[in-house]
């Protein structure tokens, strides 16, 4: 097994290769774009990874992997759209430097290219993804429909916040996880608790995503900073605020988040204080280590080596301290 970095260029290098220089333009340069613009590339890591942990080629997973990071980056234009984001790595999100039809469309084709790099695999392996990703697929939808759904309830519950990450993160981390096992013909067993790892991987990662939209630093966070308090998400701050503050914050919550006539930043700032003054905060990071941990105990029932496993928790724990 390689480090992390390792896996990371080698795989930006595939990547690089793969950018679609064809007709038309306004189709298939916002593509590129987004492609280009950088990002964490973990769930491609992580195919490339799980791959070598049995004992696989990484390079045979590299396919795999592209589809992979294509279908998130597709997600994350149509997500964009649809939370009136302007900002992405740093940078101008597709919708806002091209237009809502230039982002819906070019996120149509990636999510087909995404497929189509299936067809690199023989049948029997082409037929085990494909049909991993269809599934995983529907499941983000679904997820980012309860997502949207939760912007105007007010009763949303923990459990109910739980089964929305799951479906809109932590499904395509354990997928990831999974098609390395299914390139490197892991058995059933396997495959499904590289899946739980990475599943539980996803929902911390969700967590700590969370945490960064309000806590982030401007400067090297990529987002816009408070963005889900503005677009009334229900995130974990935000439940654990309900669940944890006193009746004063708890109404002071509601009237800010309900509340016109304040400034963006003025909300985004009261907000913030409410979310730490009531516990939440420190919730949302404990949560963060619980799921973590709920990962690494999956990683304890898998035969594998001791430095693999070593190297998966590595990644684990950057994941759980990462700032962006
Ligand atoms: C952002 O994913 C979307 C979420 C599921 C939270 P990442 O934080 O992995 O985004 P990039 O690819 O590194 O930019
Ligand atoms: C994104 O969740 C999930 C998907 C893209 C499917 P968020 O909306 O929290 O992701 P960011 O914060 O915009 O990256
Ligand atoms: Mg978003
Ligand atoms: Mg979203
Ligand atoms: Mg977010």
């Amino acid at each position: 097994m390689q480090n992390i970095e390792v896996y990371q260029k080698s795989f930006i290098k595939y990547l690089k290769d793969f950018a679609v220089d064809k007709e038309p333009i306004n189709l298939y340069e916002p593509i590129n774009y987004i492609l280009k613009l950088g990002g964490k590339r973990l769930r491609p890591v992580l195919t490339l990874m799980s791959a070598e942990v049995f004992g696989e080629e990484a390079e045979r997973a590299m396919n795999a992997a592209l589809s992979v990071e294509v279908f998130h980056n597709f997600s994350l234009i149509h997500d964009d759209i649809m939370d009136d984001a302007p900002l992405r790595r740093g940078q101008q999100t597709v919708h806002e430097k091209w237009d809502l039809n230039t982002g819906i469309l070019s996120g149509d084709a990636m999510l087909i290219l995404a497929y189509q790099l299936f067809e690199n695999y023989e049948p029997n392996t082409f037929q085990a993804l494909a049909k991993l990703f269809s599934k995983t697929a529907l499941e983000v939808c679904e997820g980012q429909q309860y997502d949207i759904d939760f912007e105007t309830r007010n009763d949303v519950t923990i459990p109910e916040y739980l089964k929305m990450i799951e479906y809109k993160t932590a499904v395509l981390v354990g997928a990831a996880m999974k098609m390395g096992a299914i390139v490197a013909k892991a058995s059933k067993d396997d495959q499904k608790a590289i899946y739980d790892f990475g599943r539980y991987l996803g929902i911390a990662f969700q967590l700590q995503d969370d945490y960064l939209d309000a806590f982030g630093n401007p400067e090297t966070f990529g987002k816009q900073v408070g963005g889900d308090i503005l677009e009334n998400k229900k995130t974990y701050l935000y439940l654990k605020t309900i669940e944890l503050g006193s009746n004063q914050e708890k109404d002071s919550l509601l009237e800010k988040m309900s509340n016109d006539s304040i400034s963006n930043d003025d909300k985004v700032a009261s907000v913030k204080v409410l979310f730490n003054n009531s516990g939440a905060s420190e919730a949302t990071q404990n949560a963060v280590k619980d799921y973590t941990e709920k990962a690494f105990s999956v990683l304890e029932t898998l035969n594998i080596s001791e430095d693999k496993k070593q190297l998966l928790r590595l990644f684990g724990e950057q994941l759980m301290n990462r700032r962006v």
